[in-house]
């Protein structure tokens, strides 16, 4: 099976630099293995992909995946942040860029990551006359983009189907135990699916958050899991000698240490974008407080060159940059001849699309390390299910070392409840005085 394989040649940084931490290291990869043990800590999600596809609730998620497929051409995902970005993130990298024409496929919209009502009436015009069915997910069960957008979609939904068929089309996805949406779930009777108590919304993708809407698009979820099983066994090794996952938290920091302030995750395949999107809020939500942490910046070249390029070459020098570069494309072009020539394009004849993309690639690292940003290249062999996998665990347990490393909780999130108070305020939530 293909792995995913660091390159810090272009970094300027010395394998000895990376491994003088690695006593801290051991420490911090103890510690994050004693915590995965405990219900009360985040860390849950370290060995969850090996354990849970022995489960009967992942049974239980592709059931219901084949049914929504079977009934609903389309998925409505509720969710914000952690509770659907990954989703989001899989999907988009593994499916067409233009899958929305793809009719035999069940479609999956994303609403309640917003507060637009131009969004959500865009959304409510889309699935006019088409069958669809609803995945609520919110570990708290109270957030309330999602809340609000449930709320609406529960109204269409049960006008559309009555109660009885609309009590079948609503998946909830929440905690075990406790919040209003488990209490809702509970008293409406739907079928749901449980985000375990000890893994936080960013680090959930690879739990019933994001597995559900995966598989209803039609993506192998074995696959996608197969990955991340094989990342963690591979990433288990607490040498970070041996560890490129440990050993790229650790380059984070030096690079924070030198003074960079900002990491740039880029990627020539479009597709990732909203992979990118994920590891903005895995990175940014886990590590960014106490006044420290490194802000994550997301590109998408050749087309930001183009835009951002011109920063990155000669702006501050502020940044540093991370590229996942998958090395075979799975499809490919050839440049054909045109004798006339007008476009001077004829130097390319025969050349694959592939090629010029890697070159294009290769020439822009030179570049921007030539004027002053380090690069750290992970390359993958093919963007594929089982790659996604491997890359989802690999940042999760990247960034928890990184965070632990720059000594903050990669776990809490206590910066996103200023605006929900402020908001809270300013419309009278009881409880919320001015
Ligand atoms: O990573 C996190 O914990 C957050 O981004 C949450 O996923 C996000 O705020 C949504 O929370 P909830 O699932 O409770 O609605």
């Amino acid at each position: 099976m293909p792995s995913i394989k660091l390159d810090f040649s272009n970094t300027g940084i010395e394998k000895e630099d990376i491994l003088v931490h690695s006593d801290v290291v051991k420490e911090i990869d103890d510690e994050l293995i004693e915590k995965s043990k405990k219900k009360r800590e985040f860390v849950g999600w370290l060995n969850f992909p090996s354990k849970y596809k022995k489960t009967n609730e992942y049974k239980k998620i592709k059931a219901a995946a084949k049914r929504i497929q079977s009934n609903s051409d389309i998925l409505i995902v509720i969710g914000i942040g952690g509770s659907y970005l990954g989703a989001r993130a899989v999907i988009e990298a593994l499916h067409s860029s233009i899958y929305e024409t793809d009719s035999s496929k069940t479609h999956v919209i994303y609403v309640g990551n917003n507060l637009s009502p131009d969004y959500l009436n865009d959304v409510i015009q889309a699935i006019e006359g088409k069958n669809f069915s609803i995945n609520v997910i919110s570990k708290s069960g109270t957030t309330t983009e999602p809340a609000i957008a449930f709320r609406i979609f529960r109204e269409i939904i049960e006008n559309k189907y009555g109660l009885k068929e609309a009590q079948k089309r609503i998946y909830v996805t929440t905690d075990e135990k406790k919040g209003a949406l488990r209490e809702l779930a509970e008293s409406e009777g739907y079928e749901t699916f449980v985000i375990p108590n000890n893994v936080g919304g960013r680090f959930s993708v690879l739990t019933p958050v994001g597995l559900l809407p995966i598989a209803v698009s039609g993506i192998d979820i074995d696959e996608l899991m197969d990955g991340a099983i094989e990342s963690e066994d591979k990433y288990s090794d607490s040498s970070l000698e041996y560890n490129e996952c440990y050993q790229y938290a650790v380059f984070r920091n030096l690079m924070y240490d030198e003074g960079k302030s900002i990491e740039i995750l880029a990627s020539y395949e479009p597709k990732m974008h909203y992979f990118v999107e994920w590891w903005k809020q895995l990175f940014g939500e886990s590590e960014g407080k106490n006044g420290k942490g490194l802000f994550p910046v997301g590109c998408a070249f050749t087309t930001d060159l183009h835009s951002l390029g011109q920063y990155i070459q000669d702006g501050q020098r502020i940044m540093f940059e991370t590229v996942i570069n998958f090395q075979e494309s799975n499809t490919d072009i050839t440049i054909n001849l045109d004798e006339n020539n007008l476009d001077n394009l004829n130097y390319l004849v025969g050349k694959k699309l592939s090629f010029i993309n890697h070159k294009a690639m290769e020439g822009t690292i030179k570049a921007h390390v030539d004027g002053g940003v380090p690069n750290v290249l992970i390359n993958a062999k093919r963007l594929n299910a089982h790659t996604i996998g491997e890359l989802i665990y690999f940042f999760e347990k990247a960034c928890a070392m990184s965070a632990e490393l720059m000594e903050v909780n990669p776990f809490d999130q206590p910066g996103v409840e200023k605006y929900k108070t402020n908001m809270f305020k300013l419309l009278n939530k009881p409880g919320y005085n001015k």
